[in-house]
């Protein structure tokens, strides 16, 4: 049978890969160092019988899972070989850190201020728990918990708790989590009706791309069924970003309006696409048609979504762009820390809020690294050279509203979303969890 035809190997593959988490969620990530080989691969075995596949699980905790990943570091530190070691992307054993120029984490986001362990190679093995609520999250916990404690050579460096805000909304304030791709074989659909279903290669290791191209590693069942994971810990100024909104506005209607047009949706995830002039509350809350939209037909020049909001950016979908859209796309897996800054408080609090961002996709490079370099924090490819993101480019982002008769053009934007660390991880299939445990180096 010919690679492209292949069927996922749902039973293979991290439940975390493919399906949406749920909501609400609680979620938990914790980070280990390996101190010593064998415990780490002692610590893999343990893992691949905790961790939960993507394909349909039944039982009291089928709404519940748990994923594990590696850094380049990590592998390393298991006594994975040079050889399979250079067979992984490029970028993930760069590690992000030494990134950070690409990826805009300058000035207050570079890595010499990132939360400890990271930016440093401390960093091996991160476990992600995510649950519908805090009791089930606990028994999965405890579950890994047993995997891990009383083990010596392993180390918890590191722990994040996050769970939903209301109404599914990040700390700004907007519904999230409402796009997402379809893939192949993956029998998870995507969200927009108008996005055909991406190959499994843009996402899983070992299946057909949309290049035609197939990413192995040596050996290829370490590869095969995983993926890169990036995550990222995303704090966000909400004071900030709401005094920025007050003193450019003439309303609290034109507030609201700068906002959606700042983000492509109003708050309540209603898309400009369509309804350009008033929120529409429970058009954002209906997955049937909160994602039903392109934008070349309709609004080619971005007087309803700027072609600089954050969601036209990050995925211009049908519109005419400089190069080809699929090949830039992503699983998002974000999830929310901090409590919510109450409403209409606009002096910070001091409180850590933000975003645990991840991404998954099997081409860090020409999907999560170019999204950020190139669509986030430029605007050449929709010919606004000097524009970055108005949400979270940096340092200090121009955006540009189309308008009739003359455009609005805001300068030199604040800051309000800095890098507090992260990193390239790996994700591999169950199969692979198992060969890593049983390495004899
Ligand atoms: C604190 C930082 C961020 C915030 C507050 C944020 C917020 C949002 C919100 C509210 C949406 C709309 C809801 C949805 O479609 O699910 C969205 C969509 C999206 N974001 Fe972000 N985001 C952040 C960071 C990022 C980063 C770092 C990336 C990529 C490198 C990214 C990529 C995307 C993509 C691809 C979409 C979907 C666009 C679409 O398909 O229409 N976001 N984001």
């Amino acid at each position: 049978m010919p690679e492209e035809d292949a069927t996922l190997e749902l039973d293979d593959i991290q439940s975390g890969v493919l399906r949406p988490r749920p909501a609400p969620y609680v979620a938990t990530y914790i980070a280990f160092r390996i101190d010593d080989a064998k415990a780490g691969r002692e610590l893999m075995a343990r893992a691949s019988r905790v961790v939960t596949s993507a394909a349909n699980p039944t039982g009291p905790l089928a709404d519940t899972w748990v994923s594990v990943a590696l850094t380049y570091q990590g592998l390393k530190a298991l006594g994975v070989p040079q050889d399979s070691l250079d067979s992984f992307a490029w970028e993930f054993r760069q590690g992000m850190a030494s990134r950070a120029k690409e990826l805009g984490d300058t000035g207050e986001s570079s890595p010499e201020n990132w939360e400890q362990p990271f930016g440093t190679s401390d960093v091996h093995v991160v476990l992600v728990a995510v649950s519908p609520d805090k009791e089930k999250l606990e028994t999965a916990l405890d579950h890994a918990r047993k995997a891990y404690q009383e083990m010596t050579g392993i180390e918890a460096i590191w722990r994040q708790d996050c769970h939903a805000l209301p109404n599914e909304k990040e700390p700004f304030g907007f519904r999230d989590g409402i796009s997402h791709p379809a893939i192949e074989g993956s029998g998870i659909p995507g969200t927009n009706p108008g996005e055909q279903p991406l190959k499994a290669g843009e996402f899983v290791l070992g299946y057909a791309d949309e290049m035609g191209g197939v990413q192995k590693t040596a050996p290829e069942l370490l590869g095969r069924n995983g993926t890169y994971i990036v995550f990222r810990k995303l704090h966000q100024r909400v004071a900030e970003f709401r005094k920025f909104l007050q003193s450019n506005s003439t309303s609290p209607e034109d507030q609201e309006l700068l906002a959606a047009k700042m983000m492509g949706r109003w708050r309540s995830g209603a898309p400009l696409a369509l309804c350009p002039f008033h929120d529409d509350p429970k058009l954002g809350a209906d997955p049937q048609r909160n994602n039903d939209f392109l934008y070349e037909a309709d609004d080619p020049a971005g007087f309803k979504t700027p072609g600089g909001s954050h969601i036209r950016r990050t995925n211009p979908r049908d519109a005419s762009i400089a190069g080809v859209a699929r090949i830039h796309r992503m699983i998002r897996r974000g999830t929310a820390y901090g409590s919510l800054l109450p409403e209409g408080v606009l002096e910070d609090d001091g409180a850590d809020r933000g975003l645990m961002f991840a991404f998954v996709g099997a081409h860090p490079g020409r999907q999560f690294e170019f999204v950020q370099s190139q669509w986030i924090n430029d605007g050449v490819f929709f010919g606004a050279d000097d524009d970055k993101d108005p949400i979270l480019g940096s340092p200090n982002p121009n955006f540009t509203l189309p308008r009739r008769p003359v455009r609005k053009r805001l300068q030199g934007i604040p800051r309000f979303v800095v890098t507090r660390g992260g990193e390239y991880c790996f994700m591999p299939g169950l199969r692979a969890l198992r060969w890593l445990a049983n390495l004899e180096t």
